[in-house]
């Protein structure tokens, strides 16, 4: 885990534990939830509920994440160091000094929780839809293990080899394009009256880039609703990013982290592709509809793993 450098067992009670209040919090903060747009419903008892359970789910994590940091703070004392061996220690370090309206704890929880939501939540959720589209096209997944075979021949994989592999990031980008995660995108708020092509736009007014309706424009990606990580590559069969591929967004606020997850899934697709053969059990299919929560998340479901 980043924030702590450390590695938790999958059955450890502080992970499942956050990882379970966090949905309930992406869950109630769902950005096509009426709630909002339409505050006043917050009085009804259903929204109620969802408020009741959301403020619960806040208090649950804070006290975790609480525990995380005195963890930190304990090991900090025993090994007196200036050099930040995590996340949460290198804020601490900071703390000492600085601006007491800029670092201090309550930001230090923002931050973690910030990080969860914009790191693992996307990460988790990219990764499963991944998963299901490997599974449900099979040739896809032939693709890969060719090109590996061409590009990296029986050499160890490297990260330098990823320029190379033109169609493993096609299959990743159009599996982006297609199950936008984030696609009401993040909102962002206007500053100042602003004119941009005609719209203008009033200060105070709150924008939801609807990435969704440009990834899944025909007049951008013909039949959109195929998945078809072709589309993604010039005639030379080499990847390209068209204008309009935002998964990240654009601007000033992009995306920190879209470095960091294009690396992780490339290197996640190869060690799947490369070990593992993925197919539904007999009579299942994927239900690529979603749940939209914080994210556009992938239902549950089952992939079936054949080693090779
Ligand atoms: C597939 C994975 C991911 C997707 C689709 C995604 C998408 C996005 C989007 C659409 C935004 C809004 C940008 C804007 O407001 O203009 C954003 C912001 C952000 N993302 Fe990601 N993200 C992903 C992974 C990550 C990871 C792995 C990190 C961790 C390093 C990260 C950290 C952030 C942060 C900190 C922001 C806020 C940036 C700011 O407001 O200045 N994201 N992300």
């Amino acid at each position: 885990m980043i924030l702590l450098v450390k590695t938790f067992s999958l059955d450890d009670k502080t992970v499942i534990n956050l990882a379970q209040n966090f949905d309930t919090v992406l869950e109630a903060v769902a950005f096509g939830s009426p709630l909002n747009f339409l505050p006043f419903l917050r009085f009804l008892p259903k929204f109620k509920r969802s408020l009741a359970s959301l403020k619960k789910a806040v208090h649950i994590i804070h006290d975790l994440q609480k525990k995380l940091i005195n963890e930190c703070q304990e090991s900090m004392s025993s090994i007196k160091t200036d050099v930040p061996s995590n996340l949460i220690h290198a804020f601490l370090l900071q703390m000492s000094g600085s601006p007491e309206y800029i670092y201090n704890h309550d930001q230090l929880h923002y931050l973690l929780f910030d990080i969860y939501i914009a790191f693992t939540e996307t990460t988790k959720t990219s990764f499963g839809w991944i998963l299901m589209y490997l599974a449900q096209y099979e040739e896809v997944q032939n693709k890969i293990r060719q090109e590996l075979l061409e590009v990296v021949q029986d050499k160890t994989i490297e990260m330098d080899d990823f320029v190379n592999l033109h169609y493993t990031k096609a299959v990743i980008a159009e599996v982006v394009r297609i199950r936008t995660v984030a696609p009401l995108g993040v909102p962002q708020w206007v500053s100042e009256n602003v004119c941009v092509e005609g719209f203008t736009f009033v200060k105070d007014t709150m924008i939801m880039p609807l990435l969704w309706g440009i990834h899944m424009d025909p007049k951008v990606y013909k039949e959109p609703e195929e998945f078809r990580p072709e589309r993604f590559l010039d005639d030379d069969g080499k990847f390209f990013k068209p204008e309009s591929f935002l998964p990240f967004q654009t601007g000033k606020r992009i995306c920190i982290g879209e470095e960091i997850v294009k690396m992780m899934a490339f290197i996640f697709v190869v060690i799947v592709v490369k070990n593992f053969k993925l197919a539904l059990p007999d009579f299942a299919s994927i239900d690529f509809t979603g749940v939209s929560k914080a994210s556009l998340s992938p239902k549950p479901q089952k992939i079936m793993f054949k080693k090779i």
